[in-house]
Order: C-alpha cells, then sequence, then structure tokens
C-alpha cells in the first residue's frame, strides 16, 4: 500500500522537515515504493480520511511532529505509523522529562533547572541569574525546554549573558532549560530497530567547524566535519552506545531514534537530549550513520513502515 511522508507544519524546523521529508521520499520512490509526501496543513486530516494511506512516516521535526500531536491524530484514525506512540514523544521531546528519566535510569546527564518564562518575569532577573549561577556555575546552556535544531539555544559565558539568552530562548518555548555547559566531545548516536530489538549505529562525532553546532553548522554542507565512527575508545563508544539504548528503552520508544551525548573531559558520556523523528536531511547524522553501518535508508524505512502496517 501506500506510504504517506508527513512533512513541513508549522513548527520552527519546518524547512529542516521539508528536507528531510523530500530526501526520504526520493530514496523511497527509487527503491519502487509507492509514497506520497504532504506537508502537514489544515487540509491534512479530510486528506487522510478521504483517501487513508497504509502507512505514515511522520518526518515532521519539532512541535506537533516530535510532542506526539501528530500522532494522536493519526491513532484516531487508526492509521499505523513509523515511530514512538504519542506519549512516548512527549517525554523524550521534553528534554526535562528526558533527562530525569535517564538520570534515573543510571545515566550522566549535565545538571540544570527549568525556568518558566513568569518565574523569570516574577521574580526578577537579577535574583533568578543569581541563583542560577550559584547552583549550576558557568559556562551554561540555555535551551527551550522542548524544541530541535538549535533554535533558541544560547551559550552563556559570564552571568551578565544569562537575560538576553532566556530573553532569546522564550521566543520559542514558555520554559527554558538551563544547563551546565559541558566541555567535551559531541556525538550522535542513531538507534533503529526493524524487529529485533534496539541496535545502535556508529557514533557520528560533531565537530563544528565555528565550534558551536548551531543551525548554520547543522545545515549548511561543509560547516561541520563528522567523524564515524567517533574518534573514542572503544569502552567510551560502548558507553555512548549503552546510554542510546537506555533512552531508546527507558522513554519507550520504537523504530528509531538519535540520542545526542557529549563525551566529557573524563570520558564519561553525558545524555543531553533524544530525538524521535531525527533530520533526514543531507548533514543529519542518523542517515550518515545508517550508511555507515552498510545500510539503506530507503530499505531501512520502508522496513519500518511494513513492520509498522503489519
Ligand atoms: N531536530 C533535528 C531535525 C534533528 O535532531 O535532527
Ligand atoms: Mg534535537
Amino acid at each position: 500500500g501506500r506510504v504517506l511522508v508527513l512533512a513541513g507544519g508549522l513548527s520552527p524546523e519546518r524547512e529542516v522537515s521539508l528536507r528531510s521529508g523530500r530526501r526520504l521520499c526520493d530514496e523511497l520512490d527509487r527503491i519502487g515504493v509507492d509514497v506520497e509526501l504532504r506537508d502537514v496543513d489544515g487540509s491534512t486530516l479530510p486528506a487522510l480520511d478521504a483517501d487513508p494511506p497504509a502507512v505514515v512516516i511522520p518526518v515532521l521535526h519539532g512541535t506537533s511532529g516530535e510532542d506526539g500531536t501528530i500522532r494522536e491524530v493519526l491513532d484516531l484514525y487508526g492509521l499505523p505509523y513509523v515511530g514512538a506512540t504519542p506519549a512516548a514523544c512527549r517525554g523524550a521531546f521534553d528534554k526535562a522529562t528526558a533527562k530525569a528519566a535517564l538520570s534515573a535510569a543510571g545515566i550522566a546527564t549535565p545538571p540544570a533547572v527549568t525556568l518558566p518564562r513568569e518565574a523569570f518575569h516574577d521574580l526578577g532577573a537579577a535574583a533568578l541569574i543569581d541563583r542560577v549561577v550559584t547552583r549550576l556555575g558557568l559556562p551554561l546552556v540555555v535551551k527551550p525546554r522542548a524544541g530541535g535544531s538549535a533554535f533558541g539555544v544560547g551559550r552563556v559565558e559570564d552571568a551578565g549573558q544569562l537575560a538576553e539568552a532566556l530573553m532569546a530562548c522564550f521566543g520559542y518555548h514558555d520554559c527554558a532549560l538551563i544547563e551546565r555547559a559541558v566541555a567535551g566531545v559531541e556525538i550522535a548516536v542513531g538507534v533503529v530497530d526493524t524487529g529485533d530489538g534496539p541496535v545502535t549505529l556508529p557514533a557520528v562525532e560533531i565537530q563544528p567547524v565555528t565550534g558551536v553546532y548551531d543551525y548554520a553548522a547543522r545545515y549548511t554542507p561543509g560547516a561541520t566535519t563528522f567523524h564515524i565512527p567517533a574518534r573514542l575508545d572503544e569502552d567510551v563508544l560502548r558507553a555512548a552506545a549503552a546510554a542510546a539504548v537506555a533512552a531508546h528503552r527507558v522513554l519507550d520508544l520504537r523504530d528509531l531514534s538519535r540520542t545526542d551525548l557529549i563525551i566529557d573531559a573524563d570520558g564519561v558520556a553525558q545524555f543531553l537530549e533524544v530525538n524521535v523523528a531525527p533530520g533526514l536531511t543531507a548533514t543529519s547524522t542518523w542517515p550518515m550513520a545508517l550508511k555507515a553501518a552498510g545500510l539503506d535508508l530507503a530499505v531501512v524505512c520502508r522496513d519500518l513502515a511494513a513492520l509498522a502496517s503489519r
């Protein structure tokens, strides 16, 4: 039956999602899969109803895509889809929830606090900044509590930069996650499960030319050097793979995920976040890692779709 790839939508990651979706459709088409790409908008629901696909692959990044919303709709229509349930997506997409779950499972994650926009206004910036810096030290990373592609993410070297970083963050989400910045090697570990349990892909080491893995570094070809596998000791790679599997299992994910980690100066794998709809663009690490493992993106996604629709 027909495979429907859902992409686009209204999140800040709309353009990234369209790139992911177009690539996946092209590759599925190449191996003879009957596939359709739909940029999600108000016409999507009537179309699902009028002409239901056999299975859906949600390639929506960010809000409404990765927070479980679109999958709730698919559940209501009784349509099978690739990937985690709405409840699992909610837990994974919320960075604070994900960090707490992984921490409880014995995986290291940088210390952090959440700060809702209202608290920032009610308590006053000066008092808050004092409290946060006393608790976490410096430098810090400020991120939207839920979001992707580094939108609204800022690094804070001294306390004077925190208020501005928070204001930028609140442009994307009503709650900030303020995390201690950990120096080390940034890696991404993909997970895929085509029926025999979660299997990790080779760790991708991320080395942005500017040193900062921001939006431009993520999506401009040549702006980041990727090393596959990451240039790390075997035992560190094993621990990173274990953390990625732990994230997949603890958060009850399905089919695919990508866990982002920092290997700190002591070689400890520190969990940053997990993505339930990892990017599939030309510069995205999940497809790169698949390729390095000798796997074909289209074949893997066709198999996941077939499993989901069984
Ligand atoms: N949020 C982007 C798409 C990623 O993690 O790949
Ligand atoms: Mg992400």
